[in-house]
This record gives C-alpha cells, structure tokens and sequence, in this order.
C-alpha cells in the first residue's frame, strides 16, 4: 500500500510540469515577425519581454541576493523563478545531487546549465508561452503556478481567441482563456507568489476576486478593429479582425501610473485628513511586494515653503533572524499598506504651524528605499517618482 502512495505521489509531481519543446519553428517571437509584426513590436515595449535574469536589473539582483542568503546555488534559484519569469525553460527543477555538483563546480555543461542558457528562453514570457497551453489547471493548490498549473499543446499549436482562424505556419485552437475567460490565462502567474517561507507577499487573483471586468480591458486595451495577421488570406487582402494590443502596460508605465488613485484633502482642527480613493478592480499598488506609495507635503506660508514632509505607504520584510530582507526570503512582513481595490484610505497628519497652504503630492515607486539599497540597484527607473495625482489646500 505505503509503495503504490509513493509511486503515485512522484508520479503527480512528475506529471506537474511536462517540459514539451516549443520547436524552432515557434520558440523566439522573430518566428511570428513575417504575419504578425504590430503584435511582435508591441509586446517587445512590454515587461514580459523583459522578464529574464539578463534583462531586469531588479530581478536579476533579487536572483543574486536569494542565491547567496539561501546558500541556493545561482542556477538553482534560476530555475526556480523561471516557474512564472521563464516558463519554457527546458528543466523545471533541480535536486539535492545538483546543489552538491554545483558547489564543486561540477555542473559546467550540465542539463541545468543548458536549459538555462538556451537563448529560447532570453524572451522571457512570449508568445509560445501563453499561445501554448493548452490546459490551466484552475484546480490545483493555490501555491501551484505558472509551469506546474499548466500543460502546453504539441509544437506549432497556437491557442487563440478565434474559433474560425487557419494559419497555413501553424495550426490553430480555441480557447476560453484566451477569450471571455482570460484572466484564468493571468492567474496562473499573477496570484500567490511567496516567499521561501510562504509568505505570500503578491496576490492580484486575491484581491480581485469580485470584479467582473477582464486584466485585458485595461493591460490589452479595448478591443478594436484591425488585423489579427497581415498574411493575406482574405480573398487578396489580410482579414479584419477585432483584436487588443499586445502591450502589457502596468506598473512601469508613467501613463499607466497617472489617475490610478484620485485625492480629496481637508483640515481639521489641527490635523489634515488626506483621503486616497482606488477605482480600479485590483490593490493600488498590486503585484510585487517592496513597490510604494510617496506622500509628499509641501508647508508654505504664503508662497514660501516652510517645510516638506514625506510619507512611505509599502510594506517591509524581515528573515528569521528580523533582519530587513527582501520579498522571497520573508519570514514575516508588515502591515500590507496598499490602497484596497475600490476601496480607500485615509491618513491623518498633523498640521505644520504657521503654514497657509499645503501642497500634496502622491507618487508611486516600482522599489522602496531599504529593498533598493540591500540589492544595490543602478538603473534610474528603480529611484523615479511616477506622478499619481496632486492636490493643494488652504490651511487655518
Ligand atoms: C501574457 C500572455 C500573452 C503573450 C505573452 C502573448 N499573447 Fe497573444 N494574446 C493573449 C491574449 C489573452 C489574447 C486574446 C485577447 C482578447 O481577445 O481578449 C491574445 C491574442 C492574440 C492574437 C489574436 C489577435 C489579437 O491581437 O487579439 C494573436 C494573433 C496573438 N495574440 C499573437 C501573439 C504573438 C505573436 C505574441 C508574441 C509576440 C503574443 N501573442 C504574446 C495573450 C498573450
Ligand atoms: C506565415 C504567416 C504566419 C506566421 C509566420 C505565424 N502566424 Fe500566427 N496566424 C497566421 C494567420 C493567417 C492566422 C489567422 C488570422 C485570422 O484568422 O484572422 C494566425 C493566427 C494566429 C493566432 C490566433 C489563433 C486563434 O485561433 O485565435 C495566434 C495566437 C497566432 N497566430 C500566433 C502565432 C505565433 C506565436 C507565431 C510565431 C511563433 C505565429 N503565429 C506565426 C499566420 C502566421
Ligand atoms: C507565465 C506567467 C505570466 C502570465 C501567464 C502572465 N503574466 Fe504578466 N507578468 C509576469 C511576470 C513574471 C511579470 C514581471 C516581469 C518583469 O518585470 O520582469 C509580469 C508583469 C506584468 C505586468 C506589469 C507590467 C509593468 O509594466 O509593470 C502586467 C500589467 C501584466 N503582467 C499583466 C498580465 C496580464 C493581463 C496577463 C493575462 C492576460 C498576464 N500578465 C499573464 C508573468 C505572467
Ligand atoms: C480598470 C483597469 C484595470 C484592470 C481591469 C486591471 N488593471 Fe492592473 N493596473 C491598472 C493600472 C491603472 C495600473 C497602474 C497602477 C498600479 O500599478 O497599481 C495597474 C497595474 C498592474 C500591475 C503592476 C502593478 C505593480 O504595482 O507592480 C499588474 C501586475 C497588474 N496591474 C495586473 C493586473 C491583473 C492580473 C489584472 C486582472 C486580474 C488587472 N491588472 C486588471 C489597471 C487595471
Ligand atoms: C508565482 C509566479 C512567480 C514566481 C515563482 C516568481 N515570480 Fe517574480 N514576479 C511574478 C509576477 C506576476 C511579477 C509581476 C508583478 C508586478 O509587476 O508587480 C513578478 C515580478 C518580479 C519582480 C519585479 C520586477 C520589476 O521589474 O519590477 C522581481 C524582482 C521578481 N519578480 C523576482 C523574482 C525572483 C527572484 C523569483 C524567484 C526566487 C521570482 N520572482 C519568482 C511572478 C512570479
């Protein structure tokens, strides 16, 4: 009885995550250039694209920092994040025997080492990762995602919105996810990402599991009247088609960021109330743990600035031993500080003496202070403030 639960149960994981060759016909989006060019060049704006340990400084550095606080080594922790950053990744996991060759420097040329640096997967999330699967496994455990929610179709089998397309590259399918039901399509990657101690610090299927209205209305944009490929099928012309965009646009997008929140401010007595509201179907900010809300307060007197004030809305992270950490090697977290979905928040300051007026601004950042500074990131885009909204009142 004990060797057949056994049996069954590597056998479950085994089947967790079929590793199924996207083919070279299909696997780099330059395959779909010739017939699908507009979708190709939106998506490479998109941070989908960018998701690959050398094309995301921050996530780079987080790989970095995981490996050397866990003792994981580099391509292990690799791996791992590849589950939802790389998902056509060649190995889904590595074992005990790994880490101990990859100690020793035994694994140059290794399986792990060559599915790593297959240059397949330098484009992180494209096209053959989300127009290649076939089933979402909406059942599974919620800590289950990405690779190990999902099975891919055979190589060259496209899922598409369409129930009536032909392709003469590629054959073709129709899915749900990929029309009236995509935010299952989304779920696999965005909801339930934890820590190695399980806490769960990024979780939009959670938050949202109220609303109605599809992620794709807002990062695909509405649909619209175009072509889905500029192959001319359609007696001598490409096929008109109602179709979205492929751009993917969130949290790194200054036009995205800009009315997300809308402010309304008033005194009382000796404290300004400062009220911050969200429209939108999901937490402000969603998505990844460490981005923050900036609430800065400029005191004037007159038209002369008496003193500025600066508020952080973000949450904190600590390891066992309570030291600050980043997200993935939480044991424990503060209070999550974001602004709820449809919901608001309201912060209560004490007034500045003296003061007539006071302007406030709210900003948004992809990474807090303490977060950007234990991973040493560089790039500028990691300390800008993207404008949200601003507002100025009279003070008594
Ligand atoms: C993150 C997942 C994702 C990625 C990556 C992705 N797509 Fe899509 N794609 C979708 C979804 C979802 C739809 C359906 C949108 C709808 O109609 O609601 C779609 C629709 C399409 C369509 C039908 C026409 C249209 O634009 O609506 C084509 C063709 C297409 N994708 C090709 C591509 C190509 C080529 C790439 C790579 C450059 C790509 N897709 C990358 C999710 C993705
Ligand atoms: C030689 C031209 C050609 C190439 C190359 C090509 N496609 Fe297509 N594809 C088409 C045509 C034609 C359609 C059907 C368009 C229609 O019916 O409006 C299509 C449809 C699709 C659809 C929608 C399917 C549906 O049922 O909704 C997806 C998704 C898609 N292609 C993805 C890709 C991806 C990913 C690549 C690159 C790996 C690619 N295609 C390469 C011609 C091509
Ligand atoms: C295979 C996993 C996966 C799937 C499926 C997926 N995403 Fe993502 N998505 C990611 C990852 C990983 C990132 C972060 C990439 C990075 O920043 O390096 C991301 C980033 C984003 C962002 C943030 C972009 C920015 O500019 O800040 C948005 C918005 C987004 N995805 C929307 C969607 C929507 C909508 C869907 C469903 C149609 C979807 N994603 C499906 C994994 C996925
Ligand atoms: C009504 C429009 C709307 C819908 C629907 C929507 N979003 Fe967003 N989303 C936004 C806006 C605006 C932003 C930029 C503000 C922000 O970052 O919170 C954003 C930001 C994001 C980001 C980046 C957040 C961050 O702070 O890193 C991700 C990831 C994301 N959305 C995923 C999703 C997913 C997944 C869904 C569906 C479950 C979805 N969104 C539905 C409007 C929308
Ligand atoms: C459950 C799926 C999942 C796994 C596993 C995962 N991520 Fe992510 N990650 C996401 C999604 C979805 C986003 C985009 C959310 C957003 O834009 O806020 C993201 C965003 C990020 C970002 C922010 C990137 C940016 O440009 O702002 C970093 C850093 C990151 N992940 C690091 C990692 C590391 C390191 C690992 C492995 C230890 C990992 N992730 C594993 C789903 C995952």
């Amino acid at each position: 009885m004990k060797l057949i639960a056994l049996i069954a149960f590597t056998f479950s994981i085994l089947q967790s995550a079929t590793v199924v060759d996207a083919g070279d016909m299909f696997a780099k989006s330059t395959n779909c250039k010739s017939c699908h060019l507009p979708i190709v060049n939106e998506w490479k704006e998109s941070w989908h694209s960018k998701s690959h340990y050398k094309h995301d400084e921050y996530f780079k550095k987080s790989i970095d920092y995981v490996s050397k606080k866990s003792r994981k080594s580099l391509n292990g922790v690799k791996v791992e994040c590849a589950t939802c950053h790389n998902p056509r990744i060649a190995v889904t996991s590595t074992d005990e025997e790994y880490e101990i060759d990859a100690v020793m420097g035994l694994d140059k040329g290794s399986k792990v080492d060559k599915a790593l640096a297959d240059d397949a997967i330098s484009e992180g999330i494209n096209c053959v990762v989300c127009h290649n699967i076939d089933k979402i496994n909406c059942k599974e455990k919620d800590s289950i995602r990405g690779i190990n929610r999902i099975e891919w179709t055979k190589s060259g089998v496209m899922s598409g919105p369409y129930s009536d397309a032909k392709s003469p590259y590629h054959k073709v399918q129709h899915r749900d996810f990929m029309s009236n039901k995509s935010n299952k399509l989304c779920y696999v990657c965005h909801a339930n990402d934890r820590s190695i101690k399980n806490v769960v610090f990024a979780n939009t299927q959670e938050e949202y599991a109220y609303s109605q209205t599809l992620c794709v209305e807002c990062h695909m944009g509405k649909k619209r009247l175009s072509v889905a490929s500029t192959l001319k099928i359609d007696h001598g012309k490409a096929k008109k088609r109602k179709i979205r965009t492929h751009g993917f646009r969130g949290a790194h997008f200054d036009d995205m960021i800009k009315g997300a929140l809308t402010i309304s401010a008033k005194q009382k007595s000796s404290f300004i109330l400062i009220t911050l509201k969200n429209k939108l179907p999901h937490n402000v900010p969603t998505g990844f743990g460490s981005r923050e809300i900036l609430v800065e307060l400029s005191y004037l007197k007159g038209k002369k600035e008496i003193k500025k004030e600066s508020i952080s809305l973000t949450t904190h992270y600590k390891d066992r031993r309570k030291r600050a950490t980043i997200p993935h090697l939480a044991k424990t977290s503060s209070k999550n500080m974001s602004i709820p979905a449809k919901g608001q928040k309201i912060l209560k300051v004490k007034k500045v003496k003296g003061a007539t007026s006071v302007n406030i601004s709210i900003y948004y950042r992809l990474v807090n202070d303490e977060v950007r500074s234990l991973l040493k990131l560089k790039d500028d885009i990691w300390v800008k403030k993207s404008p949200i909204v601003s507002k100025k009142i009279k003070l008594k």
